[in-house]
């Protein structure tokens, strides 16, 4: 076979992307303004609709989504954010998967609160295989300091919500809502975990934009089930748009919640307009007008909105994204016909009342170890071939363990990650690349089978 150099996931960026930004560029503002207010509105409209056509140019087409997106400059920021709505802070706990990108967990320790991993169940789902919570482990580590629980939709597949929130309703006695500290973060916080009344759930949905599963009905707790895209799943959801993800605007991420009871959406919208932007009372489009310099500054909060710039980007993403779920979808087909005539285990995509974003093809491979992945994975780089492994578990990095992690309490998580490869999955790959992925990985692999 011929050599070809495969990229593990290069930006899918077309002159679409290219033109919106340039005349973005050309237009005279260039920081959060009608783009990124156009780019949460369509977002919220995919979000309830799974629809990404929606033309919410016009205002009486605005008013029918909500205004439940901020877009942010990371799913960090958001998750971060999202926290701080629902007031987390010193000596709070927030239960993470041990098996997770660093941000699920970081975040919470930002805002002060331990952070409590629980392991993933044995060989992940059995229908999806995803590495998802042990969510009996996840029961018992529940306490009554308990204030958060952080589901990681990893590579694309959404966790089980219903477990999530039946777990949360049982727990719900011990949950005791904090009173306002009298600041006007404080106050809305103690109004949001009042009205929620239980252990937040939040979903890192970093990589799961326009995934979908059927759940239940979220009103009231009812056995019917609807179908929920991400960012209907759970009390707080964040988003990526990092450049390595299936949607992107370079960096870039999103924050998005449900409803509450007594809690008007546009009170939460404006907190994280202003946690983002300085506490500013004022954004930079108000200050520009004539005679409006004048403004105040109500909390010393921080500096991550989403520019113009980025939000030209994620426009055109957007009108492109179904196609972009679609070719991504076709790839794995092919990859799991020869992963299953292989007989290697992989993540599996589309399973009944399932639908994932397509992020990420995981394959494990029977009876190895971490030597003999790592010898799987220089073969194929030296065939051009570039893979990656998602993830380490926490518990193994220098930070966690200097925390008094070991990833010794979390044996499914090692384990799952001991004979783990991430194949390359992207909209740059032709046909001819899959094949190339296909043939390189088999003779990687065959003398392991
Ligand atoms: C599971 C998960 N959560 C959160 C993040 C953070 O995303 P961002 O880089 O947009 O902050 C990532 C990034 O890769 C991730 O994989």
């Amino acid at each position: 076979m011929e050599r070809r150099v495969i990229s593990f996931n290069p930006p899918d960026i077309s002159e679409l992307e290219i033109d919106e930004v340039v005349e973005t560029l050309r237009s005279g503002w260039i920081t959060t303004g009608a783009r990124t207010k156009l780019l949460e509105r369509r977002l919220a409209a995919f979000i309830e609709t799974g629809r990404a056509d929606i033309d919410c140019d016009t205002e009486e087409n605005t008013e029918k989504y909500s205004n439940r997106v901020v877009c942010l400059n990371s799913a960090t920021a958001a998750e971060e954010l999202n926290f701080r709505l629902f007031g987390i802070g010193p000596g709070d706990e927030v239960i993470v998967p041990a098996y997770t990108y660093s941000a699920s967990a970081s975040t919470a320790i930002h805002c002060g609160a331990t952070v409590k991993f629980v392991d993933i169940r044995k060989d992940g789902d059995s229908a999806t295989h995803m590495p998802e919570m042990d969510y009996d482990a996840l029961e018992a580590a529940v306490t009554d300091k308990t204030k958060a629980i952080v589901a990681v939709d990893l590579g694309g597949i959404v966790c089980d919500y219903d477990r999530i929130f039946d777990i949360v309703e049982r727990k719900k006695a011990l949950f005791k809502p904090i009173e306002s500290d009298q600041s006007i973060l404080g106050e809305l916080a103690a109004r949001i975990q009042k009205s929620i009344g239980r252990i937040a759930v939040i979903a890192d949905s970093a990589h799961s934009l326009g995934a979908s599963r059927m759940l239940r009905k979220t009103e009231p707790y009812s056995a019917e089930k609807e179908k929920k895209y991400c960012g209907k799943t759970a009390d707080f959801t964040d988003f990526s748009f990092h450049a390595v993800k299936n949607f992107t605007t370079g960096e870039g991420g999103a924050s998005t919640w449900l409803p509450m009871e007594g809690i008007d959406d546009s009170e939460i919208y404006k907190m994280l307009q202003l946690l983002s932007l300085h506490g500013q009372n004022k954004d930079a489009m108000t200050k520009l007008k004539a005679s409006s310099w004048e403004y105040d500054i109500i909390g010393p909060w921080y500096k991550c909105n989403m520019t113009d710039i980025m939000s030209a980007i994620g426009l055109r993403q957007l009108d492109r994204y179904p196609g972009i779920l679609e070719r991504r979808r076709t790839i794995i087909q092919r990859y799991d016909a020869v992963c299953d005539a292989l007989g290697i285990s992989h993540l599996n995509h589309h399973v009944d009342g399932m639908d994932s974003s397509n992020h990420l093809y995981l394959i494990r491979i029977p009876g190895i170890d971490v030597p003999e992945r790592n010898q799987i994975i220089e073969r194929m780089g030296r065939q051009g071939v570039a893979t990656n492994v998602h993830y380490k578990p926490l518990p193994m990095m220098t930070a966690y363990k200097a925390l008094g992690w070991d990833v010794k309490d979390f044996p499914n998580s090692y384990d799952y990650y001991r004979n783990l490869i991430t194949l390359p999955l992207h909209t740059k790959l032709s046909d001819e690349d899959v094949s190339y992925v296909l043939e390189v990985l088999t003779d990687a692999v065959k003398e392991y089978l």
